[in-house]
């Protein structure tokens, strides 16, 4: 009889680790929305941002990177702990989801500064969300709101951008985008 060999995980390609975590995050995120539509949208287009970033250049490991961006918010948004993710996924794709985690009270430069000493590839994905979180600011948001949004997004280039030059240069045109298009005093 043959033996059948479990896959080891150099035999699993980029899309392989894509469905494992998008079926993780599609379920971590159920009944939780963006914009009006399954949250699992917003992780998926934050990952199609990493991909098309790794093509411009290539990232340290991809594999991972993909992963990540999938789970980003799977520990922030929804009661799942580290250890429920580790018996999941290898260590280095949790760390990163913690480092992109934002901590109750956290001010904003720790949390940035904390995903600027991890490895690239988690400031390049922090810089993705961003990216994907620049569009029309929802309706009850003030202009105060609006601008503080845009400060932010602001400091996360500054502080991230090293990370990616075409990465950064695609926040920084969505950054100027959101600048025109949301706060130009209507007089
Ligand atoms: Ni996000």
């Amino acid at each position: 009889m043959e033996e059948k060999k479990s896959q080891s995980p150099s035999n699993l390609e980029l899309q392989d680790f894509y469905n494992k975590a998008l079926f993780y995050a599609a379920a971590a995120h159920d009944g939780q929305l963006y914009a009006g539509l399954p949250y699992v949208i917003h992780v998926c287009m934050v990952a199609a941002e990493v991909m098309a970033a790794d093509k411009k250049e290539p990232l340290s490991n991809i594999k991972d990177a993909v992963q990540i961006a999938l789970l980003h918010d799977v520990l922030e948004d929804t009661p799942i702990t580290e250890n429920e993710m580790l018996q999941n996924f290898v260590p280095a794709v949790v760390h990163g989801v913690d480092l992109l985690t934002k901590k109750e009270g956290q001010p904003l430069e720790d949390y940035l500064s904390g995903i600027k000493a991890g490895s690239s590839d988690v400031s390049v994905i922090k810089m993705c969300d961003r990216i994907i979180n620049l569009q029309k600011p929802p309706a009850h948001w003030g202009s105060e709101k609006i601008l503080e949004y845009y400060e932010e997004s602001i400091l996360i280039l500054e502080m991230l951008g090293w990370s990616s030059e075409y990465v950064s240069g695609r926040l920084k045109g969505k950054i100027e985008l959101y600048e025109e298009m949301f706060m130009r005093k209507q007089d």
